[in-house]
């Protein structure tokens, strides 16, 4: 159960999303088998949406994981889209780089490897969109970097904001995630409160806001 909404909403939704292609299934398939936390399929299919109505065609990720999300991002901008993503564990890395490669995704995603905060403070780089899904406690201290990094009219992505609900209801909060769920709520209210920032959270998988950084 995602305590996000439930399940057979969750169901229903995923059952109207028409497979990927048969490269795409495998690579899923294999990231879920080994348990590493990808973006859920829903949200995937959302952020397709944002890539090809906004003609993003250039993204900056934090959290590369195996490189599934940073694949789907590629192949979603095109052949000319760019995507730039930090992974601080190398074992990840490894794997990421193996993906991508064999998917022939490598001319068009670039592994920074390191802590994002580090990575962040060094980039003068400006993206289309930004998508967070590293530490889920680190969102709120890469907040002014990530708004230095996204153009103008540029969307920043936040992925697991409702964290198993526990963002939304201190009776679900587990004792040890105290901290990550205060610095989430932070997050939260800084994105939605923010004057250059126009936020919409949805309860879409683990939680997903879209800020749409204002023309200047
Ligand atoms: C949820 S997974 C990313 C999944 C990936 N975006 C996808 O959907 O395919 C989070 C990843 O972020 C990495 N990570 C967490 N905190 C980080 C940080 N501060 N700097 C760099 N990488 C970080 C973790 O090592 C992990 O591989």
């Amino acid at each position: 159960m995602s305590e996000i909404v439930q399940d057979y909403i969750d169901d229903y939704i995923r059952g109207l999303i028409p497979p990927d292609s048969p490269e795409m299934e495998d690579f899923r398939r294999n990231a879920e088998k080994e348990e590493v936390p990808i973006i859920h399929r829903e949200v995937q299919k959302h952020i397709e949406m944002l890539i090809g109505s906004n003609k993003i065609q250039s993204i900056l990720e934090v959290g590369t994981a195996v490189g599934f999300s940073s694949s789907v991002f590629a192949r979603a901008m095109g052949p000319a889209g760019q995507v730039d993503t930090i992974e601080r564990n190398l074992n990840m890395v490894a794997q990421a780089d193996e993906n991508i490669t064999a998917l022939g995704l490598k001319n068009q995603i670039s592994i920074m490897i390191g802590d994002a905060q580090e990575q962040l403070e060094e980039l003068t780089k400006t993206y289309d969109m930004i998508f967070l899904d590293g530490a889920k406690g680190h969102y709120i201290h890469l907040l002014d970097h990530c708004l230095r990094c996204l153009k103008p009219g540029g969307l920043l992505v936040s992925d697991n904001v409702l964290y198993k609900g526990m963002i939304a209801s201190d009776q679900l909060v587990i004792r040890r995630k105290i901290t990550i769920v205060k610095r989430m709520r932070k997050y939260l209210e800084a994105i939605s409160n923010h004057s250059q920032l126009v936020t919409s959270i949805l309860p879409l998988g683990d939680g997903l806001a879209i800020s749409w950084k204002k023309d200047e």
